[in-house]
């Protein structure tokens, strides 16, 4: 067989493979997310705000090791005693509750090196200000936390660690009917119209229910 029918039978197999094992809008997004942060030299971690049992994240710490990008560590934050008492519906006070064992157990499951991963526990008001200098960059931030409140702080939170060219996902976009003075996208307008050196750049869609931007510095 030449080497351009191998090429085709080659394609032919993966294109197969696609359709049968499909990846989530969200498993595609995180993806680019990194493919694109790596492109462009941007260097720094991956955040993620709101973990729950850990399922996002165990996307993140799959492509880092199939991308071999072993130098990207996994911040994680989450209370993992559900939405704070601020929540508003559809969310509730206690939802997504789980238990720090399950999470870390999953972790082990993933085949992350542990050193690799920070889980922090708590509410972002308590776990994320004296946090900052430690991470040092922010490559990937996927923001899961819902709430206006909670966007609130975890914007304030990253300004600093934000290069240029960091991709900022929102996993909750198009909530509450995609009203732009709600939820998270209500956080990240106000956030940008009092942080000047940042601009967001729409980069693409995460499914049904998601946005992400490429967030460029004019410092
Ligand atoms: C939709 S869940 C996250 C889902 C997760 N990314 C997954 O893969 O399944 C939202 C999470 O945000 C967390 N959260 C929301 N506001 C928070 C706050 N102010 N402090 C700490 N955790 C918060 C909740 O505990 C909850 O686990």
């Amino acid at each position: 067989m030449s080497r351009f029918n191998l090429h085709l039978l080659a394609r032919r197999v993966a294109l197969r493979l696609r359709s049968w094992v499909s990846l989530s809008p969200k498993e595609l997004a995180i993806e680019d997310a990194f493919r694109v942060t790596r492109t462009n030299g941007v260097k720094g971690h991956y955040l993620e705000f709101g973990v729950f049992q850990w399922k996002t994240s165990s996307v993140a710490a799959y492509l880092l090791r199939r991308y071999n990008m072993e130098q990207v560590h996994l911040y994680l934050f989450d209370s993992f005693r559900g939405m704070p008492d601020y929540a508003v519906a559809p969310f509730y006070k206690g939802q997504y509750a789980t238990s720090r064992a399950i999470v870390e157990r999953n972790l082990r499951q993933s085949g992350i090196a542990p050193s690799r991963v920070h889980l922090i526990e708590g509410w972002f008001e308590d776990t994320l200000p004296p946090l900052g200098k430690e991470i040092g960059a922010a490559a990937v931030i996927y923001v899961d936390c819902d709430l206006y409140r909670s966007t609130q702080l975890v914007l304030a939170f990253v300004t600093p660690l934000i290069q240029d060219g960091t991709i900022i996902i929102f996993d909750d976009w198009w909530l509450w009917h995609g009203q732009p003075d709600e939820g998270e996208q209500r956080a990240f307008h106000e956030w940008l119209a009092i942080t000047p050196t940042i601009e967001a750049v729409p980069y693409r869609s995460v499914g049904h229910h998601g946005e992400s931007f490429l967030l460029r510095t004019r410092r």
